[in-house]
């Protein structure tokens, strides 16, 4: 086992993630909880991960001061960097020079976590998140690598085995990232493993019929890949104990609800209850603005009529959800850990008590490619699984100010034209996502010899592997404005049309 310890940072379980490529058990904890789970679990190597919090500030967190005596290794990862080095007798300032995103890493020194990969003199693309850094090294410490605002970092202990990174190898825009932290599991801690998705699939329905026994479950339909993939799973476990209802709240992309229902009746013959309450949600939103408004009435309003078509067929003992680990981390921090919310996600927010059901999560440890492989594993087909993820508040939160059922239309058209030039240039695999987003803003334009006043459309594109952090996709020109002019001729109410080139963090990959 390897152990976590999460400071907080929004990509923690990125790390676990990881080490379970390399095939090794891992555990995420809260700082708060470490002391404890380190004595039970009595890991082989230690990982601190990143976090808000600023060393210098008297009373942020600290790992637990055991771990660095039990003579296994330890990898700080940036705010872990900076805490190791301080309970190690190093010093922490907080920095005046902040590094956030692209950075170069020069290489300064041999190190096992370098093996194989990167050499003295080499220059690497790394990802970085700070603000502090460190200004003394521990004793027994040595630099490894530098950057223009660090001079140390990266450090390591070779003796001890305490290897520090004010870089996040965990994220993808760490190009070798993985590597590194493969070479840590590996090549200094030694270890090897048997983690697979045959595995967590036999595992999960084990665990799920050990969770139903006999009740029945219910399992709410978004449309997506994450609830198709739980139902899948959870039918394979449970068989008829289970159904499902889809909620279809009318902000579904074009075509999509009829869709899922084939998808469901017709190949794999799960019994499936289709409500159309487009109605009630479009009167609902009507005149709300605010992002997290929209979200916390979409979430309320699907409970109130998952809640009436639960009753309706007799009820269920368990609620099933797709809830990913991404929707955990960013809506609520996770027993008790310490990470910010972001946003409100759709499937965790605005659960009312009422509902009296217990939940069943069966993808609740599981990134989104993750659920991808695990839907393979079950069979669904490559079209459905290979699908771009899509939001739980659908359009609504595409359209930024009050929605109408005009502005979701114009929407609707937009964004399949869209991907229809995405699929036809060959891109739609190589994005992670891909809509459009209709702005509340009006401009000038001339349409024949007319003059016009109609909306601005942005198109988003971006490239990830998890959704934790993304890159914008660089389109060439003519694809743009080949897809603009389509889009401006074929759809009324559009006259301009831009491109958002903002990457995740500091934007969000949705617009609200
Ligand atoms: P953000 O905008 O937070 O999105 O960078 C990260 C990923 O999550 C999706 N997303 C949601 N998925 N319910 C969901 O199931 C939600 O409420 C929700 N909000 C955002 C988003 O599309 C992206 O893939």
């Amino acid at each position: 086992t390897i152990l976590i310890i999460d400071f907080g940072s929004q990509v923690t379980q990125l790390i676990a993630r990881r080490v379970r490529e390399e095939g090794v058990y891992s555990e995420v904890v809260p700082f708060q909880k470490a002391a404890e789970a380190f004595r039970t679990l009595k890991p082989k190597a230690v990982i601190l991960s990143g976090g808000p919090a600023s060393v210098p500030d008297g009373d942020s967190p600290r790992a637990p001061q055991e771990v660095f005596k039990a003579g296994i290794p330890v990898l700080g990862i940036c705010y872990g960097q900076m805490t190791m080095a301080e309970q190690l007798g190093g010093q922490v300032e907080s920095g005046h020079h902040r590094e956030f995103g692209r950075a170069t890493l020069q290489v300064e020194a041999t190190s096992d976590l370098f093996d194989g990969l990167w050499h003295p003199g080499e220059g690497h693309t790394v990802w970085m998140s700070h603000g502090d850094r460190i200004t003394a090294l521990p004793p027994g410490f040595k630099v490894m690598g530098t950057s223009a605002n660090a001079p140390f970092a990266a450090i390591e202990d070779e003796e001890r085995r305490f290897y520090g990174l004010m870089f996040h190898p965990e994220v993808v825009h760490t190009p070798d990232g993985a590597r590194l932290l493969s070479n840590f599991v590996r090549k200094v801690a030694k270890l090897e493993g048997a983690w697979t998705m045959g595995a967590f699939r036999e595992r999960a329905i084990a665990r799920i019929r050990e969770q139903v026994g006999k009740g029945r479950v219910i399992c709410g339909l978004s449309g997506g890949v994450d609830s198709s993939v739980a139902a899948v799973l959870i039918h394979e476990a449970i068989g008829d104990q289970l159904t499902c209802v889809f909620v279809d709240h009318g902000l579904m992309r074009q075509a999509e609800a009829d869709e899922v229902v084939s998808l469901f009746r017709g190949h794999y013959n799960i019994p499936l209850v289709h409500v159309d309450a487009s109605e009630l949600f479009l009167k609902e939103l009507e005149g709300v603005e605010d992002p997290e408004a929209k979200r916390k009435t979409i979430g309320r309003l699907f409970i109130d009529v998952f809640d009436a078509e639960a009753k309706k067929v007799g009820g269920a003992d368990f609620l099933a959800q797709g809830t990913l680990y991404p929707d955990v981390i960013e809506s609520v921090s996770f027993a008790g850990g310490p990470s910010v919310t972001i946003k409100s996600h759709h499937n965790v927010g605005g659960l009312p008590e009422r509902m009296n059901m217990k939940l069943v999560e069966p993808l609740r440890d599981l990134f989104k490619d993750e659920v991808r492989a695990l839907g393979r594993e079950l069979g669904l087909p490559e079209s459905f699984v290979g699908r771009h993820p899509f939001p739980g508040p659908g359009l609504a939160i595409r359209c930024p100010g009050a929605i109408t059922r005009e502005k979701l239309d114009i929407l609707r058209k937009a964004d399949a034209i869209y991907l229809e030039e995405i699929r036809y240039a060959g891109l739609y695999d190589v994005i992670w996502q891909a809509f459009a987003v209709l702005l509340p803003v009006r401009t000038v334009g001339v349409m024949g010899d007319g003059r016009t006043y109609d909306h601005v459309l942005a198109l988003r594109a971006v490239t990830s592997v998890d959704g934790m952090t993304a890159d914008f996709y660089p389109f060439d020109m003519g694809f743009l404005g080949r897809t603009a002019t389509r889009i401006i001729n074929e759809v009324k109410g559009v006259n301009r049309v831009v491109y958002d080139v903002t990457s995740k963090p500091p934007g969000t990959i949705e617009w609200e």
